[in-house]
Protein backbone atom coordinates (compact mmCIF):
# COMPACT_ATOMS: atom_id res chain seq x y z
CA UNK A 1 0.00 0.00 0.00
CA UNK A 2 1.05 3.35 -0.90
CA UNK A 3 0.76 5.05 2.95
CA UNK A 4 3.45 2.54 4.00
CA UNK A 5 5.47 3.15 1.09
CA UNK A 6 9.16 4.67 1.97
CA UNK A 7 9.40 6.14 -2.00
CA UNK A 8 7.04 8.29 -3.71
CA UNK A 9 3.85 6.67 -5.38
CA UNK A 10 1.65 9.46 -6.63
CA UNK A 11 4.28 12.37 -7.23
CA UNK A 12 5.64 13.84 -10.47
CA UNK A 13 9.06 12.40 -10.73
CA UNK A 14 6.41 9.17 -11.12
CA UNK A 15 6.21 8.09 -14.78
CA UNK A 16 2.56 7.98 -15.71
CA UNK A 17 1.63 4.58 -16.15
CA UNK A 18 4.24 3.22 -13.85
CA UNK A 19 2.41 1.00 -11.82
CA UNK A 20 0.35 -0.97 -14.58
CA UNK A 21 2.91 -4.01 -14.53
CA UNK A 22 1.73 -4.54 -10.89
CA UNK A 23 -2.02 -4.47 -11.74
CA UNK A 24 -1.17 -7.16 -14.71
CA UNK A 25 0.66 -9.47 -12.25
CA UNK A 26 -2.74 -9.11 -10.05
CA UNK A 27 -4.80 -9.48 -13.37
CA UNK A 28 -2.73 -12.98 -13.94
CA UNK A 29 -3.74 -14.79 -10.26
CA UNK A 30 -7.53 -13.33 -10.06
CA UNK A 31 -10.81 -14.24 -12.31
CA UNK A 32 -12.56 -11.35 -11.21
CA UNK A 33 -12.03 -7.78 -12.77
CA UNK A 34 -8.92 -5.46 -12.11
CA UNK A 35 -8.91 -1.50 -11.91
CA UNK A 36 -6.18 0.73 -10.84
CA UNK A 37 -5.51 4.65 -10.28
CA UNK A 38 -2.14 5.64 -9.47
CA UNK A 39 -1.02 8.20 -12.25
CA UNK A 40 -2.75 6.85 -15.24
CA UNK A 41 -3.50 10.67 -15.91
CA UNK A 42 -4.76 10.59 -19.84
CA UNK A 43 -7.60 8.44 -21.76
CA UNK A 44 -5.11 7.81 -24.02
CA UNK A 45 -2.89 5.97 -21.33
CA UNK A 46 -5.87 4.75 -20.20
CA UNK A 47 -7.27 3.20 -23.22
CA UNK A 48 -4.05 1.16 -23.89
CA UNK A 49 -4.10 -0.31 -20.49
CA UNK A 50 -7.27 -1.21 -21.05
CA UNK A 51 -5.92 -2.86 -24.90
CA UNK A 52 -2.96 -4.00 -23.66
CA UNK A 53 -5.17 -6.29 -21.33
CA UNK A 54 -3.44 -4.60 -18.04
CA UNK A 55 -6.34 -3.40 -16.67
CA UNK A 56 -10.29 -4.03 -16.63
CA UNK A 57 -11.12 -0.30 -15.27
CA UNK A 58 -9.43 2.63 -15.44
CA UNK A 59 -9.89 3.69 -11.69
CA UNK A 60 -9.37 7.63 -11.95
CA UNK A 61 -9.37 9.97 -8.59
CA UNK A 62 -6.93 13.22 -9.33
CA UNK A 63 -7.65 13.59 -13.01
CA UNK A 64 -11.71 14.02 -12.15
CA UNK A 65 -10.74 16.31 -9.12
CA UNK A 66 -8.80 18.50 -11.89
CA UNK A 67 -11.70 17.98 -14.33
CA UNK A 68 -15.32 16.35 -13.69
CA UNK A 69 -15.83 16.34 -17.20
CA UNK A 70 -12.85 14.46 -18.38
CA UNK A 71 -14.88 11.45 -19.56
CA UNK A 72 -17.33 13.58 -21.72
CA UNK A 73 -14.42 15.58 -23.17
CA UNK A 74 -12.50 12.28 -23.96
CA UNK A 75 -15.65 10.57 -25.88
CA UNK A 76 -16.29 13.89 -27.42
CA UNK A 77 -12.92 13.93 -29.01
CA UNK A 78 -12.08 16.69 -26.64
CA UNK A 79 -8.55 15.70 -24.71
CA UNK A 80 -6.99 19.05 -25.53
CA UNK A 81 -9.77 20.45 -23.14
CA UNK A 82 -9.46 18.49 -20.07
CA UNK A 83 -8.02 20.76 -17.10
CA UNK A 84 -4.46 18.68 -16.40
CA UNK A 85 -3.57 17.12 -13.25
CA UNK A 86 -0.57 18.52 -12.21
CA UNK A 87 0.06 15.68 -9.25
CA UNK A 88 0.98 18.55 -7.04
CA UNK A 89 -1.43 17.16 -4.25
CA UNK A 90 -3.13 19.76 -2.76
CA UNK A 91 -6.17 18.37 -2.95
CA UNK A 92 -4.76 15.45 -1.30
CA UNK A 93 -3.05 17.30 1.85
CA UNK A 94 -5.44 19.57 2.42
CA UNK A 95 -7.35 16.80 3.35
CA UNK A 96 -4.56 15.47 5.85
CA UNK A 97 -4.64 19.12 7.52
CA UNK A 98 -8.52 19.14 7.62
CA UNK A 99 -8.91 21.94 5.28
CA UNK A 100 -11.30 22.11 3.20
CA UNK A 101 -10.48 20.57 -0.77
CA UNK A 102 -8.83 22.80 -3.40
CA UNK A 103 -7.50 22.03 -7.02
CA UNK A 104 -4.80 24.22 -8.19
CA UNK A 105 -5.72 24.00 -11.81
CA UNK A 106 -9.19 24.10 -10.89
CA UNK A 107 -10.48 26.83 -8.63
CA UNK A 108 -14.09 25.93 -9.05
CA UNK A 109 -13.34 22.63 -6.54
CA UNK A 110 -16.06 22.39 -3.48
CA UNK A 111 -18.05 25.98 -5.23
CA UNK A 112 -19.94 23.68 -7.92
CA UNK A 113 -23.19 24.13 -6.31
CA UNK A 114 -22.41 27.98 -6.36
CA UNK A 115 -23.28 29.53 -9.44
CA UNK A 116 -20.86 32.86 -9.01
CA UNK A 117 -17.67 30.21 -9.04
CA UNK A 118 -18.95 29.27 -12.58
CA UNK A 119 -18.33 25.77 -12.72
CA UNK A 120 -21.16 25.64 -15.33
CA UNK A 121 -20.10 28.97 -17.09
CA UNK A 122 -19.48 32.15 -16.32
CA UNK A 123 -22.31 35.39 -17.35
CA UNK A 124 -21.04 37.84 -19.16
CA UNK A 125 -20.14 41.20 -18.41
CA UNK A 126 -22.36 43.75 -18.57
CA UNK A 127 -19.85 45.81 -20.21
CA UNK A 128 -16.99 45.08 -22.61
CA UNK A 129 -14.10 46.20 -21.00
CA UNK A 130 -10.80 46.28 -23.00
CA UNK A 131 -8.28 44.48 -20.82
CA UNK A 132 -4.65 44.40 -21.52
CA UNK A 133 -2.98 41.77 -19.13
CA UNK A 134 0.48 42.16 -19.37
CA UNK A 135 2.73 38.71 -18.28
CA UNK A 136 1.82 34.87 -19.82
CA UNK A 137 2.21 32.82 -16.94
CA UNK A 138 -0.39 30.89 -15.60
CA UNK A 139 -1.92 34.14 -13.47
CA UNK A 140 -1.65 35.79 -16.58
CA UNK A 141 -3.25 33.23 -18.74
CA UNK A 142 -5.77 32.11 -16.49
CA UNK A 143 -6.60 35.66 -16.09
CA UNK A 144 -6.66 36.40 -19.40
CA UNK A 145 -8.84 33.11 -20.47
CA UNK A 146 -11.16 34.14 -17.57
CA UNK A 147 -11.92 37.41 -18.19
CA UNK A 148 -12.16 36.95 -22.18
CA UNK A 149 -15.26 34.08 -21.08
CA UNK A 150 -16.80 36.85 -19.92
CA UNK A 151 -16.68 38.87 -23.04
CA UNK A 152 -14.08 41.14 -21.97
CA UNK A 153 -11.65 41.96 -25.00
CA UNK A 154 -8.44 40.84 -24.04
CA UNK A 155 -4.50 41.71 -24.88
CA UNK A 156 -2.26 38.89 -23.54
CA UNK A 157 1.44 40.31 -23.94
CA UNK A 158 4.48 38.64 -23.11
CA UNK A 159 8.18 39.22 -23.44
CA UNK A 160 9.34 35.92 -24.16
CA UNK A 161 8.50 33.97 -27.15
CA UNK A 162 6.45 31.27 -25.73
CA UNK A 163 3.94 31.09 -22.76
CA UNK A 164 4.58 29.56 -19.72
CA UNK A 165 6.38 32.01 -16.77
CA UNK A 166 7.78 30.69 -14.22
CA UNK A 167 6.23 27.45 -15.28
CA UNK A 168 8.42 26.91 -18.34
CA UNK A 169 11.40 27.09 -15.43
CA UNK A 170 9.45 24.56 -12.93
CA UNK A 171 9.49 22.16 -15.43
CA UNK A 172 12.92 21.94 -15.67
CA UNK A 173 13.46 21.53 -11.86
CA UNK A 174 13.02 17.40 -11.18
CA UNK A 175 12.20 14.09 -13.24
CA UNK A 176 8.54 14.44 -14.49
CA UNK A 177 8.25 18.10 -13.86
CA UNK A 178 7.90 18.32 -17.85
CA UNK A 179 4.64 17.25 -16.66
CA UNK A 180 3.41 21.10 -15.36
CA UNK A 181 4.06 22.01 -19.33
CA UNK A 182 0.51 20.35 -19.59
CA UNK A 183 -0.98 22.67 -17.76
CA UNK A 184 0.65 25.57 -19.99
CA UNK A 185 -1.17 23.94 -23.08
CA UNK A 186 -4.35 23.87 -21.89
CA UNK A 187 -3.90 27.22 -20.73
CA UNK A 188 -2.83 28.32 -24.13
CA UNK A 189 -5.52 26.36 -25.77
CA UNK A 190 -8.09 28.04 -23.27
CA UNK A 191 -6.62 31.30 -24.17
CA UNK A 192 -6.96 30.37 -28.44
CA UNK A 193 -11.32 28.93 -27.39
CA UNK A 194 -12.08 32.32 -25.85
CA UNK A 195 -10.67 34.30 -28.14
CA UNK A 196 -7.84 35.92 -26.44
CA UNK A 197 -5.01 37.80 -28.57
CA UNK A 198 -1.81 36.25 -27.46
CA UNK A 199 0.81 38.74 -28.37
CA UNK A 200 4.16 37.20 -27.70
CA UNK A 201 8.31 38.77 -27.93
CA UNK A 202 6.21 41.87 -26.82
CA UNK A 203 7.59 43.72 -23.84
CA UNK A 204 5.48 46.47 -23.11
CA UNK A 205 5.68 50.23 -21.55
CA UNK A 206 3.12 52.02 -19.23
CA UNK A 207 2.45 54.50 -22.56
CA UNK A 208 1.37 50.87 -24.15
CA UNK A 209 -1.65 50.68 -21.77
CA UNK A 210 -3.40 54.05 -23.37
CA UNK A 211 -6.35 53.23 -24.55
CA UNK A 212 -6.95 49.96 -22.26
CA UNK A 213 -9.70 50.26 -19.52
CA UNK A 214 -7.81 47.38 -17.26
CA UNK A 215 -4.51 46.81 -17.15
CA UNK A 216 -3.31 43.76 -15.74
CA UNK A 217 0.20 43.44 -14.03
CA UNK A 218 1.09 39.67 -14.06
CA UNK A 219 4.86 39.55 -14.56
CA UNK A 220 6.22 37.58 -11.75
CA UNK A 221 7.98 38.57 -9.02
CA UNK A 222 10.64 40.55 -8.51
CA UNK A 223 13.95 39.30 -6.96
CA UNK A 224 15.71 41.40 -3.88
CA UNK A 225 19.31 40.61 -3.12
CA UNK A 226 21.76 41.69 -0.14
CA UNK A 227 23.44 45.03 -0.26
CA UNK A 228 26.98 45.28 -1.47
CA UNK A 229 28.61 44.55 -4.33
CA UNK A 230 29.20 40.72 -5.77
CA UNK A 231 30.77 39.67 -9.36
CA UNK A 232 28.28 37.51 -10.21
CA UNK A 233 24.55 36.76 -8.78
CA UNK A 234 21.79 35.72 -10.85
CA UNK A 235 17.79 35.53 -10.22
CA UNK A 236 15.94 32.10 -10.78
CA UNK A 237 14.42 33.02 -14.55
CA UNK A 238 18.14 33.63 -15.29
CA UNK A 239 19.41 30.53 -13.73
CA UNK A 240 16.90 28.52 -15.53
CA UNK A 241 17.16 30.28 -19.49
CA UNK A 242 21.23 30.69 -19.19
CA UNK A 243 23.81 28.27 -19.07
CA UNK A 244 25.50 28.05 -15.83
CA UNK A 245 29.39 28.29 -15.63
CA UNK A 246 31.03 27.58 -12.29
CA UNK A 247 31.55 25.13 -9.65
CA UNK A 248 30.30 26.43 -6.13
CA UNK A 249 26.93 28.23 -5.43
CA UNK A 250 24.97 29.85 -2.87
CA UNK A 251 21.07 30.21 -3.27
CA UNK A 252 19.94 32.68 -0.87
CA UNK A 253 16.53 31.85 0.29
CA UNK A 254 14.92 28.71 0.91
CA UNK A 255 11.50 28.46 0.14
CA UNK A 256 10.16 26.58 -2.29
CA UNK A 257 11.73 28.84 -5.38
CA UNK A 258 15.66 28.36 -3.28
CA UNK A 259 14.54 25.20 -3.18
CA UNK A 260 13.55 24.46 -6.93
CA UNK A 261 16.94 26.22 -7.59
CA UNK A 262 19.38 24.56 -5.71
CA UNK A 263 17.85 21.06 -7.17
CA UNK A 264 18.30 22.33 -10.37
CA UNK A 265 22.11 23.35 -9.82
CA UNK A 266 22.99 20.53 -8.12
CA UNK A 267 21.70 17.82 -10.44
CA UNK A 268 24.12 19.76 -12.39
CA UNK A 269 26.84 19.00 -10.52
CA UNK A 270 27.44 22.35 -9.36
CA UNK A 271 28.52 22.26 -4.89
CA UNK A 272 25.44 23.96 -2.98
CA UNK A 273 25.05 25.77 -0.07
CA UNK A 274 20.97 26.81 0.97
CA UNK A 275 21.03 30.10 2.57
CA UNK A 276 17.62 30.27 4.86
CA UNK A 277 16.73 32.87 7.70
CA UNK A 278 13.91 30.76 8.92
CA UNK A 279 14.66 27.53 11.52
CA UNK A 280 13.40 25.10 8.22
CA UNK A 281 13.40 24.82 4.56
CA UNK A 282 10.20 24.65 2.43
CA UNK A 283 7.75 26.24 4.55
CA UNK A 284 5.56 26.79 1.56
CA UNK A 285 6.48 23.17 -0.05
CA UNK A 286 3.52 20.79 -0.09
CA UNK A 287 4.86 18.28 2.69
CA UNK A 288 3.77 15.24 -0.17
CA UNK A 289 7.14 16.72 -2.51
CA UNK A 290 9.27 18.13 0.76
CA UNK A 291 10.21 15.38 2.44
CA UNK A 292 11.42 13.67 -1.52
CA UNK A 293 13.07 17.02 -2.10
CA UNK A 294 14.66 17.19 1.46
CA UNK A 295 16.11 13.61 0.51
CA UNK A 296 17.18 14.45 -2.71
CA UNK A 297 19.31 17.47 -1.63
CA UNK A 298 20.54 15.32 0.80
CA UNK A 299 21.69 12.28 -1.58
CA UNK A 300 23.32 15.65 -3.59
CA UNK A 301 25.26 16.71 -0.55
CA UNK A 302 23.64 20.40 -0.54
CA UNK A 303 24.85 22.18 2.34
CA UNK A 304 21.58 23.89 4.09
CA UNK A 305 22.42 26.52 6.41
CA UNK A 306 18.84 27.57 8.33
CA UNK A 307 19.24 30.87 10.29
CA UNK A 308 21.60 32.09 8.53
CA UNK A 309 20.29 35.43 7.27
CA UNK A 310 21.96 37.02 3.98
CA UNK A 311 23.21 40.22 5.53
CA UNK A 312 25.68 41.59 2.70
CA UNK A 313 28.33 41.37 0.60
CA UNK A 314 31.93 41.76 1.40
CA UNK A 315 34.37 41.61 -1.08
CA UNK A 316 32.76 39.57 -3.42
CA UNK A 317 31.73 37.02 -0.80
CA UNK A 318 27.99 36.90 1.49
CA UNK A 319 28.16 37.86 4.93
CA UNK A 320 25.31 35.76 7.12
CA UNK A 321 24.13 36.16 10.62
CA UNK A 322 23.78 32.77 12.32
CA UNK A 323 23.51 31.35 15.92
CA UNK A 324 27.11 31.26 16.19
CA UNK A 325 27.59 34.61 15.27
CA UNK A 326 28.48 35.44 11.82
CA UNK A 327 30.37 33.63 8.74
CA UNK A 328 30.98 34.41 4.96
CA UNK A 329 29.88 32.09 2.25
CA UNK A 330 32.44 32.01 -1.20
CA UNK A 331 30.81 30.84 -4.21
CA UNK A 332 31.24 31.21 -7.65
CA UNK A 333 27.69 31.82 -8.40
CA UNK A 334 25.24 33.30 -6.08
CA UNK A 335 21.31 33.14 -6.59
CA UNK A 336 18.71 35.19 -5.17
CA UNK A 337 15.24 33.09 -4.62
CA UNK A 338 14.08 36.12 -2.04
CA UNK A 339 10.86 37.33 -4.02
CA UNK A 340 8.85 40.66 -3.50
CA UNK A 341 6.17 41.87 -5.02
CA UNK A 342 5.35 44.78 -7.69
CA UNK A 343 3.74 46.90 -5.19
CA UNK A 344 6.30 49.93 -6.60
CA UNK A 345 5.34 49.84 -10.37
CA UNK A 346 1.53 50.36 -10.41
CA UNK A 347 1.55 54.25 -10.17
CA UNK A 348 3.63 54.07 -13.20
CA UNK A 349 0.90 52.34 -14.86
CA UNK A 350 -1.81 54.08 -13.30
CA UNK A 351 -0.82 57.32 -15.23
CA UNK A 352 -2.03 55.48 -18.35
CA UNK A 353 -4.96 53.06 -17.78
CA UNK A 354 -8.18 53.78 -15.53
CA UNK A 355 -7.72 50.67 -13.35
CA UNK A 356 -4.73 48.64 -13.09
CA UNK A 357 -4.84 45.16 -11.01
CA UNK A 358 -1.79 43.16 -9.82
CA UNK A 359 -2.26 38.97 -9.99
CA UNK A 360 0.10 36.50 -8.92
CA UNK A 361 3.29 36.28 -7.48
CA UNK A 362 3.63 40.26 -8.75
CA UNK A 363 1.13 40.34 -5.94
CA UNK A 364 2.27 38.34 -3.87
CA UNK A 365 4.80 35.80 -3.79
CA UNK A 366 2.75 32.36 -3.33
CA UNK A 367 2.25 28.82 -4.78
CA UNK A 368 0.69 28.36 -8.04
CA UNK A 369 -2.38 27.49 -7.07
CA UNK A 370 -2.83 30.75 -4.82
CA UNK A 371 -1.77 32.67 -8.33
CA UNK A 372 -4.39 30.76 -10.44
CA UNK A 373 -6.95 31.01 -8.13
CA UNK A 374 -6.52 34.74 -7.30
CA UNK A 375 -6.49 35.27 -11.29
CA UNK A 376 -9.92 33.19 -11.59
CA UNK A 377 -11.44 35.47 -8.74
CA UNK A 378 -10.17 38.32 -10.02
CA UNK A 379 -11.53 38.18 -13.82
CA UNK A 380 -14.41 36.74 -12.34
CA UNK A 381 -15.49 39.38 -10.85
CA UNK A 382 -14.32 41.97 -13.70
C1 LIG B 1 -8.34 14.00 -2.17
C2 LIG B 1 -8.07 12.52 -2.15
C3 LIG B 1 -8.69 11.72 -1.21
C4 LIG B 1 -8.42 10.35 -1.18
N1 LIG B 1 -9.03 9.56 -0.25
C5 LIG B 1 -8.75 8.24 -0.22
C6 LIG B 1 -9.37 7.39 0.74
O1 LIG B 1 -10.15 7.84 1.57
N2 LIG B 1 -9.05 6.07 0.74
C7 LIG B 1 -8.17 5.53 -0.18
O2 LIG B 1 -7.92 4.33 -0.16
N3 LIG B 1 -7.59 6.31 -1.11
C8 LIG B 1 -7.86 7.63 -1.15
N4 LIG B 1 -7.25 8.42 -2.08
C9 LIG B 1 -6.30 7.79 -3.03
C10 LIG B 1 -6.96 7.58 -4.38
O3 LIG B 1 -8.01 6.65 -4.26
C11 LIG B 1 -5.97 7.06 -5.44
O4 LIG B 1 -5.48 5.79 -5.06
C12 LIG B 1 -4.76 7.96 -5.62
O5 LIG B 1 -5.15 9.31 -5.66
C13 LIG B 1 -4.03 7.60 -6.90
O6 LIG B 1 -4.86 7.70 -8.02
P1 LIG B 1 -4.78 8.94 -9.07
O7 LIG B 1 -3.38 8.95 -9.58
O8 LIG B 1 -5.81 8.63 -10.12
O9 LIG B 1 -5.11 10.15 -8.28
C14 LIG B 1 -7.52 9.79 -2.12
C15 LIG B 1 -6.91 10.62 -3.06
C16 LIG B 1 -7.16 11.97 -3.08
C17 LIG B 1 -6.46 12.82 -4.10
S1 LIG C 1 -4.88 19.63 -6.54
FE1 LIG C 1 -3.16 19.00 -7.79
S2 LIG C 1 -3.10 16.78 -7.53
FE2 LIG C 1 -5.09 17.41 -6.81
S3 LIG C 1 -6.38 17.17 -8.61
FE3 LIG C 1 -5.71 19.28 -8.59
S4 LIG C 1 -3.88 19.33 -9.87
FE4 LIG C 1 -4.30 17.18 -9.34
Amino acid sequence: GWHESARSVITRDVPMGHWLPVARRVKEVVSIPVMMAFKIFTPELAEEAIARGDIDFWEVCRPMIADPRLPQKAREGREGEIVPCLACNLCFFRLYYHQPIMCTVRPTLGHEGEPDWGYRGLPKAPRRKRVLVIGGGPAGMEFAATAAERGHKVVLCEAQGELGGSLRYAAKVERGDEELLRFVRYLEGRCKREGVEVRLSEGISPEGAKGFDTVVLATGARYAQPPGEVPSILTPPEVFEGSISGERAVVIGGQGVGIAVALYLSGKGLKVSIVEGERRLGRDVNPFYLWRYLQVLKGREVEILTQHEALRFEDGRLLCRCPEGERTLEADLFVTAMREDREVELESWRRWAPEVLLVGDARRPRRLHNAVHEAYRLARGL
